[in-house]
């Protein structure tokens, strides 16, 4: 299972870097919108030469020609890298733009998934990944969780190759359960993220064995 940070903050996706456990990075047009990004070129190679694994740019229409167009651009911005997923929507012309740039090479994830009928179209587009939206899927009042389960099901009934990202977390409950549904890759908003190695009993464990061995190697001194 590989972990995604789902933001674009800079100065997460570093300690993220730094823990060893970051394998890639989504951003989409409302988090970098949050961020006030209007550079988003600039702002996307910066995080390519940090995070140094897959990381998904969302194009920003959904007029299939202009989405081409984006796609195009989006992907030859560091092309020597291979690194750059460009993210479509999940509807008739994000699947026709996603079966174009894959023929050309591109690599792409269908975003906004929200049941496994359109993940498998995505998949067979030969879209790199499908985004499946927890959150937003169980503010329906559907389990996103079993989503995520009978997608990879499908995906490996019918060897499709695609990837399940499992996206729109919203809690450490939410990590934990599309962890478990067999999601592929779980993108992570910092937020959740940096709650993830932290447990108050480890904390006071680790305090307490610091603890007696300072009084201990206090006495030695005296
Ligand atoms: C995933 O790739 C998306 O960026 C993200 O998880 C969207 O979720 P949200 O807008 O519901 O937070």
């Amino acid at each position: 299972m590989k972990i995604f940070a789902d933001t674009e903050n800079l100065d997460d996706l570093k300690e993220f870097k730094a823990w060893g456990i970051l394998d890639g990075c989504t951003t989409n047009p409302l988090i970098l919108a949050k961020a006030g990004i209007t550079d988003m070129k600039g702002h996307m190679i910066k995080i390519l030469k940090l995070v140094q694994g897959p990381t998904s740019i969302e194009v920003t229409t959904n007029d299939l020609k202009a989405m081409l167009a984006e796609a195009k651009e989006i992907s030859g911005w560091n092309r020597k890298d291979q690194n750059i997923v460009v993210k479509l929507p999940l509807n008739p012309d994000g699947l026709k733009a996603s079966t174009l740039l894959n023929r050309e090479g591109v690599k792409t994830n269908m975003t906004a998934c929200m049941n496994c009928n359109q993940a498998i179209l995505g998949a067979k587009t030969g879209a790199t990944y499908v985004s499946i939206f927890m959150g937003r899927i169980e503010d329906m009042g559907v389990d996103g969780a079993q989503v995520i389960r009978e997608t990879r099901e499908l995906l490996d009934l019918h060897k499709l190759n695609s990837k399940i990202i499992a996206g729109s977390l919203r809690s450490v409950g939410d990590y934990t359960r599309a962890e478990k549904a067999g999601a592929h890759v779980l993108t992570v908003p910092s937020a959740i993220l940096r709650k993830i190695p932290l447990h108050p009993r480890t904390e006071s464990t680790i305090n307490e064995f610091i603890t007696e061995y300072a009084k201990v190697k206090g006495k030695c001194k005296t």
